[in-house]
């Protein structure tokens, strides 16, 4: 009897641990209700497999996962969050999240990828909508990698994309080119230091472009353009180390007029000390440095220097024709001799034709000269 009452009590345990193995993959838990998954510190190596079908969130986080690819999310149709944050993922193979046909917001954040192949973000349908890359690249090899895998990935669905926290020093031309319908992009907490026109084309249906926490120092004038082109939208230039001298004018008269929406009380010099966390806009041109005060006027440097800069020129350009002319002195005085003689020659020449044009018995010969202002012609028709 009791043997049996064990027997029963064993088989309803192992029973219940089998149901739970069949719904709930190990060092997971699951929640039917709420369709989530969530598989939390647990020290995994590898995703999960046999997670549930229902599931329509998966949070995986704080694990040491390594590699994903196209073996990792299988016939999960259901979900449409993957949130990959905080583990050591380094290798994106080729398709791999392709079964998760309904994926729409995927966060990769906090990763060392190293290695992303081109079509790692591809998925049948185009369905993401959000890609979370934040502090996510390991290094400069990743960022051209990603670039690939943006422009090869059919990302044409995808709104929000955040690549912030990723020492990006420069952004390849033309990155984002294939994300035409991307509405916010984050590239805050970078290392960014220029704008370059191309940086940001293809891209028609922007909102929010966050550059705040950067290496700005300026920006220039193809810069401002570029921005300029994006239109009546949302940029947040904030907390960069803004140089405020005379090669900022630009971009302070781009704030005092720009259409955007510019977060410019953030917007503020880091140097020189006099002008330290001063707003740029509304800056004075003589503030920056721009301007002399002459005369009680205030007259233009820039202009005063280029007017300088002409005159030195042009007295450079005089005195070497001056040079070339003592030079060529002697040919100089041969060739004017030469001239001298030559319209002697010339005005002797009508001289005569005058005085054969006044003979009146003459008259009727003047028609056969006429072609002919020659000396010589019209000596030896005298003769
Ligand atoms: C996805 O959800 C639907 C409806 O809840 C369900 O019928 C289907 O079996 C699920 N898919 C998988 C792969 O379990
Ligand atoms: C991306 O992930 C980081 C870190 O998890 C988070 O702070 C940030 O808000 C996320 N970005 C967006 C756009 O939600
Ligand atoms: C980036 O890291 C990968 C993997 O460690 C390495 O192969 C590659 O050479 C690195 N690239 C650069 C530019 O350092
Ligand atoms: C900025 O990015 C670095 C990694 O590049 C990260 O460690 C840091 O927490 C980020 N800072 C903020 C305020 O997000
Ligand atoms: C910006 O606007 C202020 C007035 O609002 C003006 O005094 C200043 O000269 C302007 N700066 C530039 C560089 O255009």
């Amino acid at each position: 009897m009791c043997i049996f009452a064990v027997r029963v009590f064993l088989g309803i345990l192992l029973l219940c641990a089998w149901c739970q193995c069949l719904e709930c993959p190990f060092g997971c838990e699951c929640f039917a209700i709420t369709r989530t998954v969530k598989c939390v510190s647990k020290d995994l190596y590898t995703v999960p497999q046999s997670i549930p079908g229902y599931a329509r969130t998966v949070i995986i986080t704080g694990n040491n996962i390594q590699r994903i690819g196209p073996e990792s999310f299988t016939e999960l149709e259901n979900v449409t969050n993957i949130i990959l944050s905080n583990n050591r993922i380094s290798e994106m193979a080729s398709h791999s999240f392709s079964a998760l046909i309904n994926l729409r917001f995927l966060d990769l954040s906090g990763n060392h990828l190293a290695l992303i192949h081109p079509e790692a973000l591809s998925i049948p349908g185009s369905p993401l909508q959000e890609l979370n890359l934040s502090c996510a690249l390991f290094n400069f090899t990743a960022l051209t990698d990603l670039t690939t895998a943006l422009r090869w990935g059919g990302l044409g669905g995808l709104l929000r994309l955040d690549l912030s926290g990723n020492n990006l020093a420069l952004l390849p031309p033309g990155m984002f080119s294939h994300l035409p319908n991307l509405q916010q992009l984050f590239l805050t907490n970078n290392s960014l230091v220029a704008v370059y026109s191309g940086t940001f084309s293809g891209m028609n249906q922007l909102e929010v472009l966050d550059l705040t926490h950067n290496a700005f120092r300026t920006f220039r004038a193809d810069a401002l353009q570029e921005l300029g082109r994006l239109g009546n939208i949302r940029i947040l230039l904030g907390y960069n180390p803004y140089t405020c001298s005379c090669e900022i004018r630009n971009f302070v008269s781009w704030l005092n007029e720009s259409r955007a929406e510019v977060d410019v009380d953030s917007v503020r010099c880091a140097s020189p000390k006099t002008l330290t966390d001063t707003r740029l806009r509304g800056l004075g041109v003589q503030a920056i440095g721009c301007v002399i005060p002459v005369q009680g006027d205030v007259t233009d440097l820039t202009l005063q220097t280029s007017y300088v800069f002409l005159g030195l020129v042009l007295g450079f350009v005089g005195m070497v024709f001056l040079f070339v002319v003592y030079l060529n002195r002697k040919g100089m005085k041969k060739w004017i001799i030469e001239m001298r003689d030559a319209c002697r020659d010339v005005l002797e020449g009508y001289h005569y034709r005058y005085e054969i044009d006044s003979d009146p018995r003459r008259t009727s010969g003047r028609m056969s000269t006429d072609s002919g202002s020659n000396r010589n012609q019209i000596v030896s028709y005298l003769d």
